[in-house]
């Protein structure tokens, strides 16, 4: 047998709509990963793997070759900056914007604007763009309560219907970047594997319409 091709994938979203992009390249898993602990799973193929990891550490597995191949959404590829990677097709999956956010009546303020994100490396590019100071306050999750509580004045965060800023009080202000996922690739392994990883490649395009 080929030595395994290993794909890594976040649970969630991006396993739910990779499902069938990997189903038309004739690849299904044998487990559920919202139902099963394992993290490795087989699949209809004997050499093809997959790997359940979180979303922000998709890059690192594959840049380091621990995966193969991956699935990321721009957003983490732009914190993580690409290094060691190929990012050859857009699936057009999990879509959605990088916004600024903030309260509808907007903040008055003797000091630098204070943004909450997990996003800080787009955040500062962002500001830096625009040659705006702002102090950056890293977070893990739940941007919206910031500045419901006084921690920030502004959130970069996702939005895609826009419901989780509205059910909050916060509107969109700024567009930093449109979103989708990509499959990335392990630059060594585009070389070793390249028989499989291109046919990988020519279906999951095929799949998307990319
Ligand atoms: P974790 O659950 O490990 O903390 P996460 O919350 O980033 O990670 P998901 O919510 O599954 O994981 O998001 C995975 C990817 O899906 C994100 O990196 C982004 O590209 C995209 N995404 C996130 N939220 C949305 C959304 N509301 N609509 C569309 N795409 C989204
Ligand atoms: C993401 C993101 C926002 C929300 C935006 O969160 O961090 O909070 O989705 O989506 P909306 O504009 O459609 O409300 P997360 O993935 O944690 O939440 P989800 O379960 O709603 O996808």
């Amino acid at each position: 047998m080929n030595t395994p091709l290993t794909i890594a994938l976040s649970k969630g979203r991006i396993f739910r709509e990779t499902l069938p992009l990997l189903a038309a390249a004739g690849i299904e898993p044998a487990d559920d990963p919202d139902t099963s602990r394992k993290l490795i799973l087989d699949t209809s193929q004997d050499d093809v793997k997959l790997v359940i990891i979180r979303a922000a550490d998709v890059p690192t597995y594959v840049e380091y070759g621990a995966a193969d191949v991956g699935v990321a959404g721009k957003d983490v590829l732009m914190e993580h900056g690409g290094n060691g990677l190929y990012e050859p097709v857009d699936l057009g999956i999990a879509r959605c914007r990088l916004m600024v956010a903030g309260p509808e009546q907007g903040v008055s303020r003797t000091r630098r604007l204070r943004i909450a994100t997990k996003y800080v490396q787009s955040t500062r590019r962002h500001y830096a763009d625009r040659r705006e100071q702002v102090e950056i306050i890293k977070l893990y999750g739940s941007m919206e309560l910031a500045p419901l509580v006084g921690l920030a004045d502004r959130i970069v965060d996702l939005v895609d219907t826009g419901n989780t800023l509205r059910a909050n009080g916060l509107v969109p202000l700024e567009h930093i970047a449109d979103i989708s996922s990509r499959l990335i690739v392990n630059k060594a392994a585009m070389k070793m594997k390249h028989r499989r990883i291109a046919q990988l490649i020519d279906r999951l395009k095929a799949a998307c319409g990319n």
